[in-house]
């Protein structure tokens, strides 16, 4: 390889914080016009090596050269300057304002920054390579994670980048809007742009990329062509041993005559649901299936109170519950792991024990006050049990790995105890031996008798972690099944075919 083949050439780098070494000795290569992958488990330094050529580390040792330039100055308006640029894990964009705003952020054609005609003409340009069919009027506030994603992977096109570091960029998508997004990844390539894609999903990996770097504990372990290697080479790579993925054995279903601890009865809701029927019983795991938007975190977010409902029933205990508010729902011992962990359920400027131990002072208080030696035990057991690194009870959740804080806020509600809970896509962005350990403790927690909804885009997952499973579509539950009777196929397929059979008839007969 000549140096003008080479698209980031990274020599010696290394990175501490606070004493602790995140990168060690990096040497990495990455081909101009190649889609190169980093993968590794959660806190491996992925993200900080994409921060270090995106501008937004500065590295304490080892050079930087970008298309064989020497990168002297990191900053992510110098990295821009090399063509370089970043699509965090942690998603940034400005809520308040529109997805065109959004995208040419900063490089409105009219010098006032007010967007012109001309750049509504340049949004439907690059949706022509996108095609992701973004409203650019829509604010961005109002969308969800996997269309925000869009939004950022389309700010980064541009800014006319010509190698764009996508930090977890499916973990929000489902399985074909991931497929879409591989679609635009190969496009970019074809224009002899160079993606840097950091991903959990192997098998995105395997089929998406050219190259991989694999890392492990701040080092790189190997730089290799994707087609020399396997799902299980990877992950041996990753944790340093030969591994497995073994489902956990379900506890039997509670029987049909067990009074459900929550039940909806034909509800209905202003954010789309239509007409859902759903129980959940003591002991059972129940799963949604379906694409984004057929409602699932919708359901989530009824039987938390966050959404009201607008027709039929919600009942916890066999008790109609009406009005039915949040904080009704805590206190019938309700609780939700959101999909969205960095705006709701953390509290990021805090430590990981506020974060552990808040929803459940009152079992570590005595008259009111807080026994700090109880809590740190508590804390300690779940930092184990999850191995959450840095494994101190006074880290900064703000500086964890995407993964980690994941961890945490899945450690806050495994202390809580609660009647029924409801878990969001529990395991995005954790890498395998973390998820492992989240299927275990949803599969413990059902043993212990609490119910159980799931959700998660990965299908597999909710078919081989729950009881029953509901399929649904276009804010309905279409289908119910025994999810043993359910494959990977067969799911998607149905739900698929149901999403189809929607869009053919007319929503509502015109008057
Ligand atoms: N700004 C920071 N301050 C302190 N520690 C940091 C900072 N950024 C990263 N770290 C630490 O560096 C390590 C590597 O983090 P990084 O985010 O690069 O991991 P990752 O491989 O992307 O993990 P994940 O798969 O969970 O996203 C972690 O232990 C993290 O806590
Ligand atoms: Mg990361």
């Amino acid at each position: 390889m000549t140096a003008t083949d080479i698209a980031v050439r990274v020599q010696g780098v290394a990175k501490s914080f606070g004493g602790a070494r995140i990168l060690d000795d990096i040497h990495v290569q990455i081909a101009a016009g190649t889609v190169h992958a980093l993968v590794g488990e959660n806190g491996a330094g992925k993200s900080s090596l994409g921060k270090i050529i995106g501008g937004y580390y500065v590295p304490d040792e080892g050079d930087v050269t970008v298309h064989g330039t020497r990168v002297t100055r990191f900053t992510p308006r110098d990295a821009l300057g090399h063509g370089v640029a970043m699509i965090h894990q942690e998603l940034q964009l400005a809520p308040e304002l529109t997805v065109l705003q959004n995208v040419f952020l900063g490089q409105e054609s009219n010098r006032a920054g007010i967007l012109v005609k001309g750049d509504l003409e340049r949004f439907h340009a690059l949706e022509a390579t996108c095609d992701f069919g973004l409203d650019p009027q829509a604010r961005v506030a109002g969308l969800r994670i996997a269309e925000r994603q869009k939004v950022e992977i389309m700010r980064a096109i541009a800014r006319d980048a010509r190698i764009i570091i996508m930090d977890e960029p499916t973990s929000s998508l489902t399985e074909d809007e991931a497929e879409r997004l591989h679609g635009v990844i190969r496009r970019l390539r074809g224009q002899g742009k160079t993606v840097i894609y950091v991903s959990h999903y192997l098998d995105h990996i395997l089929a998406t990329c050219d190259n991989v770097t694999i890392m492990r504990d701040g080092r790189v372990v190997r730089t290799a062509p994707i087609a020399g290697e396997t799902r299980k080479s990877l992950v041996d790579s990753m944790l340093g041993q030969e591994s497995d993925i073994l489902w956990p054995d379900l506890p039997p279903a509670p029987g049909a005559d067990v009074a459900p601890v929550v039940e909806l009865r034909g509800v209905s809701t202003a954010t789309g649901l239509r007409g859902i029927d759903l129980t959940v019983r003591p002991g059972e795991i129940v799963g949604l299936v379906g694409l984004v938007g057929s409602g699932r975190t919708e359901i989530a977010r009824a039987l938390f109170g966050a959404d009201p409902i607008t027709a039929g029933d919600y009942l916890i205990g066999g008790e109609r519950q009406k009005p039915m508010t949040v904080t009704r729902a805590i206190a019938a011992g309700i609780s939700l792991v959101p999909e969205d962990r960095r705006k709701q359920g953390l509290v990021l400027t805090q430590t990981t024990r506020p974060n552990i131990s808040l929803a459940t002072l009152g079992a570590v208080s005595r008259w009111g006050v807080i026994d700090r030696a109880a809590e740190t035990l508590r804390v300690r057991d779940m930092i184990r049990h999850f191995g959450i690194v840095p494994g101190h009870v006074d880290g900064k959740v703000l500086r964890y790995s995407g993964g980690n804080q994941q961890k945490v806020l899945l450690s806050k509600w495994a202390v809580a105890r609660p009647r029924l809970l409801i878990l969001d896509e529990p395991s995005r962005g954790v890498d395998i031996g973390a998820r492992q350990r989240i299927h275990e403790f949803i599969v413990e927690t059902a043993r212990q008798g609490v119910a159980v909804l799931l959700i998660s885009s990965e299908i597999e997952e909710v078919i081989n972690l729950s009881h029953r499973s509901c399929l649904m579509s276009e804010g309905r539950i279409f289908a119910e099944e025994p999810s043993s009777s359910l494959t990977l196929e067969s799911a998607l397929h149905r739900v698929f075919l149901e999403q189809n059979r929607n869009a053919m008839q007319p929503e509502v007969a015109p008057s």
